[in-house]
């Protein structure tokens, strides 16, 4: 069976779909009735969101969830978190409040530099290539000018630009390394814009350039952003004397102990790592995709981060000194709250104005502190009670709607497992036995 197919884009919406409908799927309607169910009545909103790709059929949803009582900076903000694992937005808000009552967290931007590279190679003597870069420096500088000078009144631009020797990695490999602030915004089409005119100067000015002959001119291969910002960092963290940690039947001294062993875990052995940071990438990718960034950008950053000195560790740390428990995350992030989709997708718009507007760097604390208070409360389940009790009892909605079960089932079910661990063999068993009116699933106090 052929499934290619030419001109796809060319074609009309309904033609994409009944192309894809009668190629792939046995009931060609009901697969087109799924897409359809997730169209927008409001036909302005489907139109925007139709054109914010290519070839757009459906739109896929995400739930948005709600976290509130963060205490960051003494500051009370309320957190939009989208993402579709259960006990994520559970885990935040109860960290939130665990914190709350405990001071809050702080956080504190360390750094905001952005990074872009022209990656060119160039076969003659370095000591020309040194002498050129510096004759052209003011006019790289000079020919973004109308690039820059937007940003250069909201405070931003180019802050730095060098000439990278990499011929060590590879033959003739060099590089224009530049940075910039770009305030607000991300800066993704600043940065590119700004790197692809260092480009054109370079090989223009080259071409001028009595120093270099005919066959030994730079030899651009592209320009291009890096994702990787290590001097782009947000430190988030939280403290209380030890004590204070005891709850219920948790004793402060025991848990920090053992919380710290736990971290201490991530940081050397990277197989733990990579699941204590994904915890952690948890609460940091809701608020980023809830905020209309790129998390592709953080994921990639964040994990490049985590292995910048050799060996994939532990973004967060934690350690006992004079009786205090500290806990902290250093975790670079480029966020913008201007430009891309900031003012263009309705409920990224309205999950900026939840959090008051935020500023670029508001924001990075505020993503920060999700992200510490997820992985504070991933350990703190793992090293007590173990995670899946709490998850499996989110998680119990998703088993309960695979078994189609009606609302009254969900209350019966949402009531028997208040005192039984949650399985979905368990879930399965308990819905079985109810639809065969099996006593034994009906509480003494739940009238069915
Ligand atoms: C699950 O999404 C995240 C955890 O695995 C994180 C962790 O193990 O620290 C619970």
């Amino acid at each position: 069976m052929s499934k290619n197919i030419a001109g796809f884009s060319k074609r009309s919406k309904e033609e994409k779909i009944n192309w894809l409908a009668s190629e792939f799927f046995s009931d060609p309607e009901e697969a087109i009735a799924v897409l359809k169910s997730y169209w927008n009545a409001d036909g302005v909103l489907q139109k925007l969101h139709d054109e914010f790709i290519e070839n757009t059929i459906s739109n896929f949803y995400l739930p948005l969830g709600i976290a509130p009582n963060f205490i960051i900076n003494g500051k009370n903000y309320t957190l939009p978190m989208a993402i579709e694992e259960s006990s994520v937005v559970a885990a935040a808000s109860k960290s939130a409040k665990f914190w709350a009552e405990r001071g809050g967290f702080k956080a504190t931007v360390l750094s905001t530099e952005k990074i872009g590279q022209v990656h060119f190679l160039y076969s003659g003597p370095k000591e020309q290539l040194e002498d050129f870069f510096s004759q052209i420096k003011p006019q790289l500088i000079a020919d973004t000018e109308s690039i820059t000078h937007n940003m250069q009144k909201r405070g931003g631009g180019i802050t730095g630009i060098e000439l990278h020797d990499k011929t060590e990695a590879i033959e003739n490999y060099y590089q224009l390394h530049a940075t910039f602030e770009t305030v607000d915004s991300m800066g993704a089409n600043f940065i590119n814009s700004c790197l692809e005119q260092f480009s054109n100067t370079l090989k223009h000015e080259a071409e001028n350039f009595s120093g270099f002959d005919k066959n030994n001119q730079p030899e651009v291969v592209m320009s291009i952003l890096s994702n990787y910002v290590p001097n782009c960092v947000v430190r988030a963290e939280v403290s209380c004397p030890v004590d204070d940690l005891t709850e219920g039947t948790i004793n402060g001294e025991e848990f920090a102990q053992k919380f710290i062993t736990a971290v201490r875990i991530a940081e050397a052995e990277p197989y733990r790592a990579v699941t204590h940071n994904k915890g952690i990438m948890n609460g940091v990718d809701a608020l980023v995709v809830a905020t209309g960034n790129d998390f592709r950008a953080i994921e990639a950053g964040v994990h490049a981060y985590a292995a910048k000195d050799g060996k994939y560790t532990s973004l967060s740390h934690a350690k006992i000194e004079n009786g205090i428990f500290t806990f902290w995350l250093d975790v670079p992030l480029a966020l913008g709250t201007v430009g891309g989709l900031t003012t263009l997708h309705p409920l990224v718009k309205f999950c900026l104005q939840l959090l008051g507007s935020p500023s670029a760097e508001e924001l990075m604390q505020v993503v920060a502190v999700a992200g510490l208070a997820q992985n504070f409360a991933a350990l703190r389940s793992l090293t007590t009670t173990g995670i899946q009790k709490g998850h499996m009892k989110m998680h119990l909605m998703n088993i309960l709607n695979q078994l189609s079960a009606t609302d009254n089932e969900k209350q019966l079910a949402f009531k028997h497992f208040e005192k039984v661990t949650v399985s979905h063999a368990a879930a399965v068993e308990f819905i079985t036995r109810l639809r065969q009116n099996d006593p034994s699933t009906i509480e003494k106090d739940f009238i069915r």
